[in-house]
């Protein structure tokens, strides 16, 4: 390998250091409106009229658009279009964040100012707010029933494990929301280009997304309208199905004032309209021999949903998958049920489902090496899988299994045995401050699964110009997790151009084919697959032509780092291409890859889940101080097998960030309610860790069981990358403390009174 694994600095870093890169607040047109939005701030309720007389009487007021006004299908959801893009008069509100009408006006104080005219009369109802509550079905949040969906896996006979038990743990679990607290609020600007087309500028993971549900809700075909990521500060799956609800409000209204139009998010419309990582709660029983070997696991999960379906269908799925953790479980009987209630909708965040069960069975893993004298790193070693093991959904893994070797290496790299024994002599002279070592084990499956193969197709389009200077497109997205230097490294080695003569342009809808969303880590496999196929032709066109040229063996035309070399001749790549220009040598080419065919029956859960699935270890040293309730990792060992280790300083700080995103969903991160409304709706209330809560130390090693369909054997690293973090930092807190944590976030208060 010439560049892949190599330390690359990443190609969009100075642009935002410098702080020109343009985001959706960074596009003003000539002639633009400003956009506000009149919320319900009702938790429950129907709307029994809407008035917009007195906001249209304030001058500079160009429109007041309600329900009415929109001209395509008034309707959200990509799997039950179950959410208004407006409420209609006569139609229920479900939560505070539903929206009753859109201004749009020749300022932002003006459109403010407009919002808070509109008047409108809500009949309210009983709020439903608590998962308990809900599935009482007393009041009736969505459809039919509170429990929206259910999903299940069947195998074995788990009546029969239970009975052949040598030891028992039955544990219930509950887990918070986390607020995906990117720094750049969601927003978009809409704008008519001369030719009639309408673009729209969005901060967004997918914006195929935005582009299917704007035509939906304008009903205008796809070839009209445009959609142009714009920088993204952060996604966190945040930006993934939300971004179509931010970027519909300015389309409508441009589409009604033919003007362009800016929306822009205030943190607190953010924090109270947009998603969230879904709550929960879980009942677990796990059925173990004394060995340490499981042998059944019980589990029931409740995921609060909110008011909407949204995506947590599909969430749903992920946490029924990764509901047994990384083990080799014979016998299973899982459901897992999305339970609707009047609060924010939850969606997708950087887990997808599976933070708040992985956290449950790692804890149980971590109770039953307690109770059975087996040391935390032996009993997921005994457990793990391996090459030729099935996961708890019978899928049958046959290569790029790392599980064992992440667990061996952060062995070695803590150097446990002494390390434990530093922390055990320190908890003996310690009175109020102990300190505590936590083991997490986990995996995850990249791609959009056995539910999703319909969008897990990539394309990408590579093109080298006259001068040798590269640009591609993939219809993937950078979102800050490094995708960009990732596609240009694989470009880079594929044609032997250097890393920084290469530039990944945002993507556009009408220049490139839908790619899916950018989710699931997929986009490493996906689109740098893409990446490859795309740059192998445009090379085997300039291969073939060369061995033509020059009456050479094509295997005597070898590409490396900016240079060109056939048989003793040395050129460099300018040259080549040069040379390729001047004889009508094809130099742009698209790449495409889906993914291969998975198996697997919807009905008993059972089957190939996802294409390949990545294999993590974390260890945590955290200090517990037992009089102010304060806990603070202090130092941390992670080891990922991801493949191949493309962008190397990219991988890096993704586990860095992981790692602390994770640490905020543990032990800082509450959404606070009151009777349905979020208290907490800004960073001076919403606490996550910044640059102090930092250890000096996270050590970071990679392990490469190469897996054969992805790009030189990559797989993916974003998700798992925070997935590691919490359960491993609750055991630790659990060790310190000598009680088992049960509940995350762990507050400074629920240690006091432990
Ligand atoms: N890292 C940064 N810096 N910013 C982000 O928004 N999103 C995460 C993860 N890492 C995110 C991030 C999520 S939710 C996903 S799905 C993956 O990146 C997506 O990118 P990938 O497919 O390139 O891994
Ligand atoms: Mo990530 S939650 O799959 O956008």
């Amino acid at each position: 390998m010439n560049i892949i694994g190599k330390k690359v600095k990443r190609i969009d870093g100075i642009q935002k250091a410098e702080g020109t890169a343009k985001y959706a607040s960074d596009y003003y047109f000539h002639n633009m409106l400003y956009a506000s939005v009149v919320y319900a701030n009702v938790p429950h309720g129907i709307l029994k009229s809407i008035d917009t007389s007195k906001a249209y009487e304030l001058p500079g007021v160009v429109y007041v658009a309600t329900y009415k006004d929109v001209p395509g299908i008034n309707k959200f959801g990509h799997v039950v279009k179950d959410m208004n893009f407006l409420v209609p008069v006569g139609g229920k509100i479900r939560f505070e964040g539903d929206v009753i009408a859109l201004i749009a006006a020749e300022t932002k104080e003006i459109a403010d100012m407009a919002a808070k005219l509109v008047s409108f009369e809500i009949e309210e109802l009983p709020p439903v707010l608590t998962i308990d509550e809900a599935i009482k079905d007393e009041v009736i949040v969505n459809g039919t029933s509170n429990i929206g969906f259910h999903r299940k896996i069947r195998r074995g006979d788990v009546e029969k494990a239970f009975k052949e038990a040598d030891l028992v743990i039955k544990m219930d679990f509950e887990t918070g929301y986390q607020e995906h607290a990117y720094l750049e609020p969601q927003g978009a600007v809409a704008y008519y280009t001369p030719d009639n087309i309408m673009e729209i500028y969005v901060s967004a993971q997918c914006p195929f997304y935005v582009h299917e549900d704007v035509a939906n809700i304008l009903g205008l075909p796809l070839n009209k309208i445009n959609v142009i990521q714009t920088e993204t500060g952060g996604g966190f799956g945040g930006k993934e199905d939300v971004p179509s609800y931010i970027a519909s409000k300015p389309a409508l209204l441009s589409y009604l004032t033919k003007r362009p139009v800016k929306l822009i998010y205030t943190r607190e419309m953010d924090i109270k309209e947009t998603s969230k990582r879904h709550p929960s709660k879980s009942y677990y029983e796990v059925a173990f021999k004394k060995d340490g070997t499981i042998i059944g696991i019980k589990s029931k999960v409740y995921l609060d949903m909110g008011a909407y379906s949204t995506l947590s269908p599909i969430v749903m799925y992920r946490t029924t998958i990764h509901s047994c953790g990384t083990y080799k479980v014979p016998n299973v009987f899982v459901d897992v049920y999305g339970v609707y209630t009047n609060k924010v909708p939850c969606g997708a965040f950087r887990g997808f489902g599976s933070p708040q069960v992985l956290f449950a069975i790692e804890s149980v893993m971590d109770e039953a090496a307690k109770r059975l004298n087996i040391d935390p790193y032996e009993i997921r070693m005994k457990n793990t899988l391996d090459v030729g093991n099935e996961t708890a959904t019978g899928h049958k893994l046959t290569s790029s299994v790392g599980a064992k070797k992440t667990l061996k290496k952060v062995y070695e790299m803590s150097n446990y045995p002494e390390l434990k024994k530093l922390v055990d002599n320190f908890n003996k002279t310690n009175k109020y401050k102990k300190l505590g070592l936590g083991w997490s084990h986990i995996f995850y499956g990249v791609s959009l699964g056995s539910g999703g193969q319909h969008l897990d197709g990539a394309s990408a389009e590579v093109l080298i110009h006259p001068d040798g200077t590269v640009n591609i497109m993939i219809g993937n997205t950078e979102m800050g997790q490094g995708a960009k230097t990732t596609m240009a490294i694989i470009a880079a080695e594929v044609l032997g151009q250097k890393v920084d003569k290469i530039t990944v342009l945002q993507p556009q809808t009408l220049v490139i084919q839908d790619s899916g969303p950018t989710v699931a880590s997929r986009t490493t496999v996906f689109s740098g697959n893409a990446v490859r196929i795309a740059a192998e032709k445009i090379k085997n066109n300039i291969v073939e032509f060369l061995s033509n040229y020059y009456g050479v063996g094509k295997n005597e035309v070898i590409f490396s780092d900016g240079k060109v070399y056939i048989r003793d001749k040395e050129f460099t790549f300018e040259e080549i291409i040069q040379l390729c220009n001047k004889n009508n040598v094809k130099l742009s080419e698209t790449g495409w890859y889906k993914t291969p065919k998975l198996n697997f029956d919807h009905e008993k859960g059972i089957g190939e889940a996802y294409i390949t699935y990545t294999f993590s270890t974390q260890l945590s040293l955290v200090e517990v101080d037992k009089l102010t309730g304060k806990i603070t990792l202090k130092e941390a060992w992670v080891c990922h097998d991801i493949g191949k280790v493309i962008n190397y300083e990219g991988a890096f700080g993704q586990v860095h960030g992981g790692v602390i995103q994770g640490m905020g969903y543990a032990i800082m991160e509450e959404i606070k309610q009151n009777k349905g409304k979020i208290l907490t709706d800004n960073f001076n209330n919403y606490i996550i860790p910044t640059i102090k809560d930092v250890p000096k130390n996270i050590h970071v090693e990679f392990v490469e069981e190469e897996f054969n369909e992805g790009p030189f054997g990559a797989k993916g690293l974003g998700e798992p990358s925070l997935m590691s973090s919490p359960p491993s930092i609750a055991n630790a807190v659990s060790y310190a403390i000598d009680k088992r944590i049960t509940k995350i976030p762990i507050s400074m208060e629920d240690i006091i009174n432990l």
